[in-house]
């Protein structure tokens, strides 16, 4: 089987998995085709793509992240499988979004290497793009090899500061409306929350009262960082801006948001823990 046969499992047989995976990763592609008429029509083409591509690459940042998570408490441990392919897809995302902002600059290499050196937010962009392109190039089965099992996971855990920089890159150049970076924002919190709490308590399976827990307190951390980030910006209090949280005529606060992702993943544990028996090792400790 040739290895760029992304769609084949280890065994090069077809994969269901697999083939959702590339869908997934081959949608923003098939959407921005969909949207081709209103992309060239548009003010700035090549700033539509720009955005397009950087939020994608962040989305699938996210996605990469939530493999662990999702597979542990979904019961469904081949998830694995499509991990590195995830990343890999999340890379070539930030690849073409560095591309087309070369491509916006004309070209122009010293006006490039100017701006990704003087304007922080471009700083903090091009060292998460560096730190990107360093696990996509070390995601090979020789890399792991080369460096071995605990250097190679160690260099991966860079992932979480890798996406704490986008973000703060993604608020950095949002001017108007934060509704959607903040959002983004309590998910990753939730995605830390849930390592943390699993190396605290030291599991890899966390209760379904401990995801509560994660869900309601992430919620309100997005409440406060949401109302002290507007209070700031605007110089209001932010006790005023959070007495507008149950207005729900304004819109739904990511607030609320993240707590209905928190609150789904609660229902998907229970609903998993009862149709599907814990591993061996958690059933050898509730028997103790
Ligand atoms: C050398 C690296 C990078 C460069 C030169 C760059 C450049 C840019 C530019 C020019 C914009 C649009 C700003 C505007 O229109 O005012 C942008 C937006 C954005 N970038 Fe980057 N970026 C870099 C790295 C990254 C990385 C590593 C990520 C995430 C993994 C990322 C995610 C985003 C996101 C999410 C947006 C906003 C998209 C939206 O508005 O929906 N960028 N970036």
């Amino acid at each position: 089987m040739s290895s760029w046969q992304i769609w084949r499992d280890r065994r090069g047989r077809l994969s269901a998995l697999r083939l959702v995976a590339l869908a997934l990763l081959l949608f923003p592609l098939a959407k921005a085709l969909f949207d081709f008429d209103a992309i060239a029509h548009g003010a700035r083409p090549l700033n539509d793509l720009i955005h397009r591509a950087g939020f994608w690459a962040l989305v699938f940042l996210g996605v990469t992240l939530a493999v662990t998570p999702f597979r542990r408490i979904a019961r469904y441990g081949n998830l694995i499988d499509v991990r590195r392919m995830l990343g890999v897809g999340a890379f070539c995302y930030i690849a073409t979004h560095l591309a087309l902002y070369v491509a916006d600059q004309k070209f122009d290499w010293a006006k490039v290497a100017y701006e990704l050196s003087h304007r922080i937010y471009l700083i903090v962009g091009g060292i998460a793009w560096l730190g990107l392109a360093t696990l996509a190039i070390t995601s090979t089965d020789g890399m792991v090899r080369r460096l071995g099992g605990l250097r190679w996971r160690r260099l991966h855990q860079a992932i979480y500061a890798i996406a704490l920089l986008a973000l703060i890159h993604y608020f950095q150049q949002t001017k108007a409306d934060v509704t959607v970076p903040t959002f983004a924002a309590g998910l990753l919190t939730w995605l830390f929350g849930y390592r943390l709490l699993a190396w605290w308590r030291d599991t890899d399976e966390l209760s379904a009262l401990h995801l509560l827990g994660l869900a309601v307190a992430v919620a309100v951390l997005t409440f406060a960082g949401e109302a002290i980030g507007i209070g700031i910006t605007f110089g209001v209090s932010p006790l005023r801006v959070l007495d507008s949280v149950f207005d729900f005529d304004a819109g739904i606060r990511p607030g609320w948001q993240v707590l209905a992702a928190g609150l789904a993943v609660v229902a998907l544990d229970i609903v998993r823990a009862r149709w599907h028996s814990r591993s061996p090792r958690s059933r050898a400790v509730a028997a103790e």
